[in-house]
């Protein structure tokens, strides 16, 4: 195994996009970023310098961080930020026991709309490890969303609006909007195939808010993996990706030879009425030897509310389940309800421009709100008093209103929890959305999902011989998904909605995990780990 260094600088960087010059925050002037890529059982080690005027902090999204908690990167939960204008940390930790399309984001504010991108996990004896033929070539999909405005102010008015950002500009392919815009000039991805080739394309929504139909015209998929976990191959011609979610999926090129686009397109439970240039994004795969100039045929994109063609999706994924892979633990010993959702809210006297309420959201009534003194993590591990509270409830207390709390659910290690997490509507006004829930630290089991309320006759609907293995789940509006995962993994683990507008709304809550016997004992941190400014 080896170890794979990196240097991410993150700083402004001049970009024209819509026809607009803007200064945008980039780690190393890359919009995506770096990619990295690296072998199972190898050892990351990135040098974050934090060179722009916001507190920072970068996530691995999907690593588990086995015994290296305080390199997870959550803002508040596992560390204090990186300082504004010059502050530094290292990153270091090992990645074993996983393969896949994984990704990196910045995990304070709403930077990671531009601090982001693809973190490749090869199998340790290259491509003959894949559990399908090897791919002639891979191609990473990163969509992704665009604000013409500073994000930084998008988040503020959002806060002062208190209705949370403002509608994306535009959705991005590899960080590029297309041409289906009004801007002539537009840069649009575009990737030459050959002909009669197996490609692997690594699709990972990086978008801050939206779920993503993406479709090829003229070409079919068959999905092998999603959150870097392999899947039992499924053959479709749509991919239904939730903010935070990977789909890995094989294309073979046996169309004729053309240009075709590619296209990123919103897919919301609510109707929502986005103009088209602000909701799809367009790329192209052109065959080797066609002219460039030569007319794009376009896909055949879904309704943007098509729930059906969505949960068809989600919910057809098995995992491979080779004799080598974990099995779903048949003893529980967490059985916890978390329900969740938006309510709305008086309006704060310090949100100027808010008309008539504020969004608020919760996790078992659960306002989560963040520590500010110290990481959790730190106060974990150094016993801190009054940092946080071991209370957050198993289940949704019958009492109407909302509590705000730094609440922590305290499992012993490799307790076996399993979560029913049920979509709420606390406000008819406000109705559901579906909400992309994800764990930091595990993978989980995804046993059952469904369309309304969950009740215990549900259980007869568990896969437990073959399901999905994932690390972010898009629970259905107003339904339900199930959970399982072995809490083999000391420290604290944020779950959350991965809209980033319901991360400042408090949709989360976290897991302490307590140390296991040695050696499983969470080390202390790093000597540079990041103090909290006050
Ligand atoms: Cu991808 Cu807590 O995030």
């Amino acid at each position: 195994a080896a170890i794979v260094e990196h240097t991410f600088k993150v700083g402004g960087t001049n970009i024209n996009q819509l026809c607009m010059n803007s200064v945008i925050y980039t780690a190393n002037q890359e919009l995506p970023g770096p990619t990295i890529e690296i072998s199972e059982g190898d050892t990351l080690v990135i040098h974050a310098v934090n060179e722009s005027p916001y507190p920072l902090s970068l996530h691995w999204h999907g690593v588990y961080q086995l015994r290296s908690g305080w390199n997870d990167g959550a803002n508040k939960i596992t560390q204090c930020p990186i300082q504004p204008y010059g502050g530094k940390f290292t990153y270091q930790f090992n990645v074993t026991g996983q393969e896949g399309t994984l990704w990196w984001h910045a995990h304070s504010s709403l930077l990671r709309a531009t601090i982001y991108g693809a973190l490749i996990i090869k199998p340790r004896k290259g491509p003959s490890g894949y559990p399908f033929p090897a791919p002639y070539e891979e191609i990473p999909i990163l969509l992704g969303e665009w604000w013409n405005r500073n994000v930084d102010d998008v988040e503020h008015d959002g806060y002062l609006t208190g209705l949370g950002p403002q509608v994306s500009d535009a959705i991005t392919i590899n960080g590029m909007t297309g041409d289906q815009n009004s801007c002539k000039g537009s840069s649009m991805y575009e990737v030459e195939v050959e002909y009669g080739k197996t490609y692997l394309l690594r699709i990972i929504n990086a978008a801050v808010n939206v779920e993503l139909f993406f479709k090829v015209a003229g070409h079919t998929f068959t999905v092998v993996a999603a959150d870097a976990s392999y899947t039992k191959p499924y053959d479709t011609d749509v991919i239904v990706i939730a903010p935070g979610q990977t789909v890995d999926a094989l294309m073979n090129t046996t169309a004729p030879a053309g240009r075709y686009y590619m296209a990123a397109h919103i897919f919301d439970s609510k109707t929502v009425s986005i103009p088209f240039d602000r909701s799809t994004a367009t790329g192209v795969v052109k065959y080797k030897g066609v002219p460039d100039y030569a007319p794009a045929a376009m896909p055949a994109l879904p309704r943007h509310d098509d729930v059906v063609t969505a949960g068809k999706f989600y919910w057809s994924l098995t995992g491979l389940a080779r004799p080598t892979d974990p099995v779903v633990p048949t003893t529980v010993d967490h059985n916890m309800v978390v329900s969740f959702g938006l309510d709305q809210a008086p309006c704060a006297p310090d949100q100027t421009k808010c008309r008539g309420f504020a969004l608020v959201a919760a996790m078992n009534r659960n306002t989560f709100q963040f520590p500010d003194k110290v990481s959790l993590l730190e106060a974990l591990y150094k016993g801190v008093p009054g940092v946080y509270s071991e209370d957050f409830p198993d289940f949704p207390p019958p009492v109407p209103g909302f509590r705000k709390a730094t609440a922590v659910k305290k499992v012993n290690y490799n307790d076996v929890v399993e979560v029913v997490l049920q979509s709420e509507e606390y406000s008819r006004a406000l109705g559901t959305e579906n909400h992309p829930i994800h764990l930091h630290g595990f993978d989980f089991f995804l046993l059952a999902q469904g369309l309304g309320r969950f009740n215990p006759a549900m259980k007869s609907r568990y896969n437990l011989v073959d399901p999905q293995v994932r690390n972010t789940v898009a629970v259905p509006a107003g339904g339900w998904a199930v959970i399982r995962f072995t809490a083999n993994n000391p420290g604290m683990w944020f779950m959350h909605c991965h809209l980033d507008a319901h991360l400042p709304l408090g949709l989360a809550m976290v897991f302490e995990v307590l140390n296991g016997p040695a050696p499983n004992l969470l080390p202390p941190p790093r000597v540079d780990y990041p103090k909290c400014r006050r």
